[in-house]
């Protein structure tokens, strides 16, 4: 829904947002739709992402086939964008998997590189083509990546994950220098657990085991972590309001980060 009083953040900008037909980035996609911008939402999971499309209205979003791990998808959902909307302000490059879950000394090195081409590939050719496309028009565009607090410490996801997401860091960090001489700004949003298809996974539980277990580990209490809250620091990060604010992790974590979790328990 738009602001409290009315305002519409995003009118008139045109979004990709990548992995959106699900979880964290179809609340994105329904967010920045809520707040005027027109969304294209790009995933590998058709019935899912026609169906978000159509649900927000065909008016304001629309679906784009688009494997992340193929630079020429991208390179054609930016030109599927550019053409049909005339303009590109934001990508969000939001895709992941959870991939495998092994630890180092078991790690099996082909689901270690299937893990790193979802979410850092992907994460380098959303950046590149949508970056071209911005600079192209003299756009000063937004882009926002989605990192994790399992970038931030080990062991809060698998060790692929752990290293795919400090690489999503390391590339947004890398880009800022290049995106902001053409007036681009680049950040990430670094949620901690919200209930998916991804963490139910992850967790083995179903939404509300994913959040009893999440809501325990939470420095801040009495407030749930939900995919809302990742969509609100995007939207943040897409709108004009953070126009000087380029290079920066926004951690949505509610604390977790910031506290020695034995020290957590020992509080209990
Ligand atoms: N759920 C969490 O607890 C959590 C926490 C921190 C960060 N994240 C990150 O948030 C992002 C979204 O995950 P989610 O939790 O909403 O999970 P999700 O499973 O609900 O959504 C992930 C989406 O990415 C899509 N996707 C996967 N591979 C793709 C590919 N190759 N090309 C295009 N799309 C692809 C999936 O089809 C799915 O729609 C991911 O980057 C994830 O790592 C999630």
């Amino acid at each position: 829904m738009a602001s409290s009083d009315g305002t519409l953040r995003l009118e008139g900008k045109v979004a990709i947002i990548t992995g959106a037909a699900s979880g964290i980035g179809e609340a994105t996609a329904r967010l920045f739709a809520a707040h005027g911008a027109t969304v294209v939402i790009a995933d590998v999971q058709d019935q899912l992402g026609e169906a978000v499309a159509a649900s927000i209205g065909l008016h304001k979003a629309s679906y784009k086939h688009c494997d992340v791990t193929d630079e020429k998808q991208v390179e054609e959902t930016v030109h599927y964008t550019v053409e049909k909307y005339g303009r590109l302000d934001i990508m969000h490059s939001n895709a992941g998997v959870l991939g495998s879950v092994e630890g180092v000394m078991d790690m099996d090195l082909t689901q270690l590189d299937k893990t790193l081409a979802v979410h850092v590939r992907g994460t380098a050719a959303s950046i590149k083509h949508a970056a071209r496309a911005m600079r192209a028009s003299g756009t000063r565009g937004s882009i926002i990546c989605t990192a994790s607090v399992a970038a931030r410490q080990g062991n809060l996801g698998p060790a692929a994950y752990t290293a795919a997401k400090h690489a999503v860091i390391g590339l947004m960090r890398s880009a800022v220098l290049d995106l902001g001489a053409h007036g681009i700004r680049i950040n990430c949003i670094s949620p901690f657990g919200v209930a998916t298809p991804m963490s139910c996974a992850y967790v083995g539980k179903a939404a509300e085991g994913v959040e009893d277990l999440c809501s325990e580990m939470a420095t801040l209490k009495g407030v749930v972590s939900r995919a809302g809250h990742a969509a609100q620091a995007a939207l943040f990060l897409a709108s004009d309001e953070s126009e000087y604010i380029s290079g920066h992790d926004l951690v949505n974590d509610g604390g977790v980060t910031m506290v020695n979790q034995n020290n957590l328990r020992a509080n209990k």
